[in-house]
């Protein structure tokens, strides 16, 4: 099997062109720049992600390519991708957001109408609007904030915080649910060899606030979890997103055979 990983120079495309590889597939995978070996794709140029998909036959296209400030590669460019891989008659995995939610206290389904507030969750929303057009067989999965090792932005910047390395603050009234990349990189695969179509929610089950989770970081790490530093949202000067966004995950682990495993466990601090 050929499968093609847009974005593979990426965190979670790292793990899918990994995962796929060591389950015996042809893998094939794209990076902006041609690191690692990938082959140099812009997905904002339409003709040249049809180029690269004719020219690679996959029989799995997951799209995991995405800049969180740049309609052109959340929005046009998933919908090139689309595009190329329904000409090429592969099975596409899109990769969505929960950024697309505008924040509630109860648990978002599957099939919950977007309601983004700021322009990213818009991207990723007008995105799927277009994948799901262009290709009513793809999947379409919406995750939370992938965690896992220092690959990990949100490892990361955790990290940074608590040794100073960079100034600001985690949130203590956002919560998200945090999945581990490797679980998420598996469910992405066992969806590609699945029949199923449309949205569906793959997220951790533990939901946490972004300043949790920076404790959490910084157990794993051997720091102190009382260095994080941690502000309301009200409190910071950003524009922060939504406030409290869970993703109901019962369909998705009712389906897959991959476990999705809290945070805690993830980082081994359960
Ligand atoms: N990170 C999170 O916490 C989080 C949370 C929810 C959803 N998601 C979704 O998960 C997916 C993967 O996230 P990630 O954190 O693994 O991403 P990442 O590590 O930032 O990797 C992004 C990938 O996109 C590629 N890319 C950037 N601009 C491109 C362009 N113009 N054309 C083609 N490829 C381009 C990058 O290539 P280069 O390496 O060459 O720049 C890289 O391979 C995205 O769809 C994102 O919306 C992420």
């Amino acid at each position: 099997m050929r499968a093609l990983v847009v974005g593979a120079s990426g965190h979670l495309g790292g793990e899918v062109a990994r995962l796929a590889a060591a389950a015996g597939a042809d893998v094939a995978g794209t990076s902006t720049t041609g690191a690692s070996g990938w082959s140099r794709l812009d997905i904002t140029d339409r003709e040249a992600v049809r180029a690269l998909v004719s020219r690679v036959r996959p029989a799995v296209v997951v799209n995991a390519a995405y800049r969180a400030d740049s309609w052109a590669i959340c929005a046009d460019g998933a919908a090139h991708v689309a595009l190329a891989a329904t000409e090429a008659g592969a099975r596409l995995v899109h990769v969505s957001s929960d950024a697309l939610h505008g924040g509630r206290p109860e648990p978002y389904g599957d099939d919950a109408v977007p309601t983004p507030i700021y322009p990213y969750g818009v991207a990723k929303a007008a995105a799927e609007t277009a994948v799901a057009a262009i290709d009513p067989a793809a999947v379409l999965v919406r995750t939370s904030l992938i965690v896992g090792d220092e690959r990990s932005k949100q490892v990361r910047f955790a990290l940074d915080l608590v040794t100073g390395r960079t100034r600001g603050a985690l949130f203590s009234d956002m919560v998200r649910c945090p999945i581990d990349a490797t679980d998420l990189a598996a469910a992405l695969l066992e969806l590609a060899a699945s029949g199923y179509r449309g949205l569906i929610n793959v997220a951790g089950p533990q939901a946490t606030s972004r300043a949790e989770l920076g404790r959490l970081v910084a157990k794993r790490y051997g720091l102190d979890p009382a260095a994080v530093p941690v502000c309301t949202i009200a409190e910071s000067d950003l524009t922060a997103g939504a406030a409290e966004v869970r993703l109901d995950s019962t369909r998705a682990t009712g389906l897959l055979k991959t476990p999705l495993r809290g945070v805690a466990e993830v980082l081994g601090v359960a």
